[in-house]
């Protein structure tokens, strides 16, 4: 472990930062930091340096940041104006920032102009995290296949999963995935200006996904397409869903059944060495989840 080389990982306790805390912890290169709100119950390893923060008060997050080098930043708001002071508490600390951004951003056109919420707040982080200073890169995954732990309580009791949008095509990505092109852009040179375009190895419906579900826990289990309305009513009703985001997914779903399949790139591969791992493999991993 190099002392001289301190990672600050936020969103530690999420699906891709409490991968890329223990990706950094695996590969001894740095010693590794983690942001939470509430560190009495972030479950993180022993080795991580746990420390309290919110990315809504970027003032208390000096503390935190004294020391470090480089930066894992993901951003949990849907509005970007705060995070400007955020990535100022950064640049007065660290070096590098590798930015989990998003899939939904949309080359060449400026923060204002991207056509789906999601883009526009996270292009303007990016466009902050640009005008800084500081080394970046930006990683911009497809959807997290972790989307589908949203059907766990129906696949637990029961062999009907009931959504919207079941034609959706969607090229899932592993967590883990994402977190080892973390890993790589914080810790090698080389990622400067990087805008790692990454998506799993495959295209799947959302019906598909559910039949891979089905496969690996051996119970087969079927699609129910549900009304957008009556879809929106279940999100709304499922206390683990977060109810401001019920209208953006849906209408995410709606247009990436407009538009064409999605494109799949190699970038994982190319950065890691390995290829991506496919949804079955996500499902296997995850397996206790849906039992
Ligand atoms: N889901 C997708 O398909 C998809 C696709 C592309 C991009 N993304 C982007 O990925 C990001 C979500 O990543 P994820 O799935 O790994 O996260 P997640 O599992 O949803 O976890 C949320 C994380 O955010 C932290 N957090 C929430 N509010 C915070 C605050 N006020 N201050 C500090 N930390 C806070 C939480 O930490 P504590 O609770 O420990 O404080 C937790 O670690 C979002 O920006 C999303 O737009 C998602």
């Amino acid at each position: 472990m190099n002392a001289e080389n301190t990672v600050l990982v936020t969103g530690a306790t999420g699906n891709v930062g409490r991968q890329v805390v223990s990706q950094l912890i695996t590969a001894r290169t740095s010693t590794v930091r983690a942001l939470t709100r509430n560190p009495s119950t972030a479950t993180l390893p022993d080795e991580v340096d746990v420390r309290q923060g919110d990315l809504a008060d970027p003032a208390a997050l000096e503390t935190a940041l004294e020391g470090v080098n480089a930066v894992f930043l993901m951003w949990p708001f849907h509005t970007a104006e705060p995070a400007l002071a955020v990535v100022n508490a950064v640049t007065r600390h660290a070096r590098r920032v590798v930015f989990l951004s998003s899939g939904a951003v949309q080359d060449g056109l400026t923060p204002a102009q991207q056509s789906h919420p999601v883009g526009q707040s996270h292009a303007q982080v990016e466009e902050f995290i640009e005008q800084s200073g500081l080394t970046w890169s930006h990683l911009r995954p497809s959807t997290f296949a972790a989307n589908t732990l949203w059907w766990a309580d129906q696949i637990r009791t029961g062999d009907v999963v009931q959504g919207a949008y079941g034609a959706v095509p969607m090229a899932l990505l592993h967590e883990a995935d994402i977190a080892a092109v973390a890993v790589h852009a914080l810790t090698e040179d080389g990622h400067h200006r990087a805008v790692h375009r990454l998506t799993g190895p495959e295209v799947l419906t959302q019906t598909a996904q559910v039949r891979t579900i089905g496969a690996v826990i051996g119970r087969p289990l079927l699609w129910q397409e549900l009304s957008r309305e009556a879809a929106r009513q279940r999100l709304l009703a499922d206390e683990s869903f977060p109810n401001a985001f019920a209208d953006a997914l849906l209408d995410g779903y709606a247009d990436m059944l407009d538009a064409p399949r999605p494109a799949l790139t190699s970038t994982v591969e190319a950065v890691t060495g390995a290829p991506a791992r496919t949804y079955h493999q996500w499902v296997c991993d995850h397996a206790a989840d849906f039992r």
